[in-house]
């Protein structure tokens, strides 16, 4: 994985288009098998979280080719019922397969896909809502082997709103007979998105953004196309970006509704921000004060993938910025190296507290995760003087080219590939 090498000081300035939601398109790259079809994925983010969905297809037997944003699946191929292990490793969130080969073929092998940089994250709110539904499932030496005689609709009570668990529960339910409610269902907009995809796929589904959805009737429509709804996390790391490094932004092609905790924050923060149906423009020209206390919630509260990002655009505000961290317990991975930058930044248990400092410089940092290893790039684009930024692989997970998103931004941001990796490029 390369190095991105950041200099900082420079403002941002002009427009992008947001990417298509990473968080609403791999649940849908799931649904695309619960019955025999041809999909049409539109909007579709090129992420290395996207291509390993598709390897998952691949192997489960279905055809998955990418033309530029669009990802064309044929599902009604589909010979294998077990994801292997090197591509559970792959992606954590190929748990999401689970209810959907669970609903075509009622039987599924797979490997716990175990934890993560943010934690444990458990499944067994996805087994229970499984086996409610009348899934048989033994856990064994990491594996878990699935089967049923049979889904039946139930009702399920999710003792948290899981993103995850919500979706494998409306995937399983459309290969059950009779109704299923879902009951402190997750309410997340990619929820929303899935359920378009499956009323196009020909589910009875309602409910989605509220704590209740009912999947009653499933009359399996051959051909779907459908639209990715906009990236929501990536909308606000852009915003973050903006104000971390001082400019004006217009993010184009948004949904405003779904970040609007975010973008309340940065108006808290000192921020210009205006809001139209579909744009979002962002105004930092002066410094910052400390935002309010951020408490991470479930949606609509302020969203935990957003806490790094806001984190990076208060290192140098007034005052001191409280983050209390509930939905992972182990989210502050990117606080160590957000210090290295000069950042005052102390942890107590789920709360960070960040003073804002005069002046962050540049230094070599370790993407940790994900939504942390953009933060760092935010935090970066804020300090005087040069960063590198390792481990970048976690970054192209979730974000589609954004060294040259920034760059063509005002950013003075350049990739240099691995040693092996220029000599390969070399030959
Ligand atoms: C989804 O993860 C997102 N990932 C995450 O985004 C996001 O942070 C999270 O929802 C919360 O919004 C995708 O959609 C692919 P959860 P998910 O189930 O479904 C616990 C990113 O950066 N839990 O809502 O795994 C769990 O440990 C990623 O794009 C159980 O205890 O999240 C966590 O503490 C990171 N048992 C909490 O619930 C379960 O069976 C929320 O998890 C399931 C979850």
């Amino acid at each position: 994985m390369g190095v991105w090498k950041i200099t900082g000081g420079n403002k941002l300035y002009g427009d992008l288009r947001v990417q298509g939601s990473k968080n609403a398109v791999l649940p849908i790259m799931a649904a695309a098998i619960v019955t025999g079809c041809e999909t049409e994925i539109i909007n579709c983010p090129q992420l290395s979280d996207v291509d390993a969905a598709m390897e998952i297809l691949r192997h489960l037997g279905c055809k998955a080719e990418r033309e530029k944003d669009i990802v064309n699946i044929d599902s009604r191929s589909m010979t294998c019922t077990d994801i292997p292990r090197d591509l559970m490793s792959e992606m954590r969130s190929s748990v999401i397969f689970l209810g959907a080969i669970l609903a075509r073929t009622h039987e599924a092998q797979l490997t716990y896909p175990g934890g993560c940089e943010l934690g444990a994250r458990p499944i067994d709110m996805h087994l229970d809502a499984l086996k409610r539904l009348g899934a048989s499932i033994d856990e064994r030496g990491g594996k878990l082997e699935c089967r049923d005689e049979g889904l039946l609709g139930a009702r399920i009570v999710l003792p948290f709103p899981s993103v995850g668990a919500t979706e494998n529960a409306m995937l399983a339910a459309c290969g059950a007979k009779g109704t299923t409610t879902i009951v402190n269902a997750a309410k997340e907009p990619e929820i929303v998105d899935l359920q378009e995809f499956l009323r196009k796929l020909g589910a009875e589904v309602s409910g989605a953004g509220t704590s209740t959805v009912t999947i009653s009737d499933f009359t399996p429509h051959a051909h779907v196309g459908h639209r990715v709804m906009p990236d929501r996390i990536v909308s606000a790391t852009m915003l973050c970006c903006a104000a971390a490094a001082g400019g004006a932004v217009t993010l184009h092609g948004v949904m405003p509704d779904d970040f609007e905790t975010v973008t309340a924050a940065l108006e808290d923060m000192g921020c210009l921000v205006e809001r139209r149906s579909k744009t979002v423009k962002i105004v930092c020209d002066s410094p910052l004060r400390a935002s309010k206390l951020i408490t991470t919630r479930p949606y609509p509260g302020f969203p935990t993938d957003a806490q790094p990002l806001l984190m990076a655009s208060c290192l140098k505000a007034a005052g001191t910025s409280e983050f209390t961290e509930n939905i992972f317990e182990n989210r502050f991975r990117h606080v160590a190296e957000m210090r290295r930058f000069g950042a005052d930044i102390k942890i107590n248990g789920r709360t960070a507290a960040v003073t804002g400092v005069r002046e962050l410089h540049g230094a070599e940092v370790n993407a940790t995760d994900l939504r942390g290893g953009a933060a760092l790039v935010a935090a970066a684009l804020g300090t005087e003087g040069e960063t590198l930024l390792t481990d970048t692989g976690h970054i192209l997970r979730g974000y589609e080219a954004l060294d040259k998103t920034l760059t063509a931004l005002g950013a003075d941001v350049s990739y240099e590939p691995e040693e092996d990796e220029s000599l390969a490029s070399a030959m």
